[in-house]
């Protein structure tokens, strides 16, 4: 491992992070970790379905071991997420007899009550150690007119779950910076709407100090002038801007599947790494941190998504050794 670390290549850049699980702090994966990552993102630790399973009952576990770990090594802290339509539990969105709660001016005050005692605990349990929280994770559906995902927190309360959520966050964690999450940013349509919502409800008040890109991409798409667009975008409205999800599937369609990786296409994928964080380089005034969904190949949401496959998304593979793509960060004369 006499290899540059990240943090030491970046530094004066952007922090550069990685999600993890229980399984990242440990032995060689922790080594790892450490060595290459100033910054951490719970990839499932924080959801409500992890933290809240069933109304009033907290499970810290798993989001306790992972802030300890960040505190005792030095690591900053993102925290994700407050509130998503994803890994919510039911009950959230049920009333007492167990059926859907509906937009009635009642039980919006129900899940409203729900969403600010979610947050209490959870941002407020941490607010000593988050630094960054994804308030809100992909709320934008591009596709509806006015831009909003109609999820359940949406067509039960409107943009108030939005307004509740941001509120409540900052008067529990005032030192963290809140965020809105979303993927597909550098997509026209999805970024234009994001930067609506962002503007309208920054414009009422509402705290939101910075946008997070997650950037899964693969080896043909997005473009870097793509990328430039969506980061070039969100700067008249003075929020801080991070990567927050990257990974870079070596598949460009959904359907696809190899028995092996060619190494063909992990040398595309280091000229993608290259070209992309040469590009947050240059942004580096407007991008706070970079972070990279996993650690490692051996652990990635793309060996089961959208279908079952081989994967290798990442920077170091599943023997944790660095890859091409680690290269066209840190050095691209050795991407071979
Ligand atoms: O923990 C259970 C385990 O008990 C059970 O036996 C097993 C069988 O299915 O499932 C385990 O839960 C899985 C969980 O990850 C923890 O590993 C879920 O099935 C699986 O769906 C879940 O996937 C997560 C996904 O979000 C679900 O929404 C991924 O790990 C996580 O990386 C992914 O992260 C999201 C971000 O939060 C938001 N942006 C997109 C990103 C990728 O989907």
């Amino acid at each position: 491992t006499d290899i540059p670390a990240l943090k030491t290549f970046l530094a004066g850049d952007f922090e550069i992070g990685a999600a993890v699980g229980r399984a990242q702090l440990l032995g060689n994966h922790a080594q790892l970790l450490n060595r290459h990552f100033d910054s951490i993102t719970a990839g499932n630790a924080m959801k409500w379905d992890a933290t809240e399973p069933t109304e009033g009952t907290y499970t810290w576990t798993d989001a306790d071991a992972i802030v300890n770990y960040a505190r005792t090594n030095g690591m900053r802290l993102r925290g994700h997420t407050l509130v998503w339509h994803n890994q919510t539990p039911a009950w959230v969105f049920q009333n007492a007899s167990g059926g859907p709660l509906t937009d009635s001016a009642a039980d919006k005050a129900i899940l409203l009550t729900r969403l600010e005692n979610h947050i209490r605990a959870v941002a407020g349990r941490y607010a000593a150690d988050v630094d960054h929280w994804d308030v809100a994770n992909e709320v934008i559906d591009e596709n509806q007119p006015d831009g909003l995902r109609r999820s359940d927190w949406y067509t039960i309360a409107g943009l108030d779950y939005l307004r509740t959520a941001f509120r409540v966050a900052r008067e529990v964690a005032p030192n963290a910076k809140l965020f809105i999450n979303d993927y597909n940013t550098n997509v026209t349509t999805k970024r234009d709407k994001l930067y609506a919502l962002v503007a309208q409800l920054r414009a009422e008040g509402v705290p939101i100090d910075g946008v997070g890109h997650q950037m899964h991409v693969n080896i043909d798409w997005p473009s870097v002038s793509e990328t430039e667009a969506m980061l070039h975008k969100f700067i008249p409205l003075g929020v801080d801007q991070q990567i927050t999800e990257m990974d870079v599937s070596v598949y460009t369609n959904g359907s696809e599947s190899l028995p092996a990786i060619p190494q063909e296409r992990l040398i595309k994928q280091a000229d993608r790494y290259r070209d992309l964080f040469a590009l947050y380089r240059r942004y580096r005034d407007d991008i706070s941190s970079v972070t990279l969904w996993g650690l490692a190949d051996d652990d990635t949401w793309l060996s089961t998504f959208p279908i079952a496959r081989l994967e290798a998304p990442l920077l170091f593979d599943t023997r944790l050794q660095a890859k091409p793509a680690y290269w066209g960060i840190v050095d691209p004369s050795r991407v071979t």
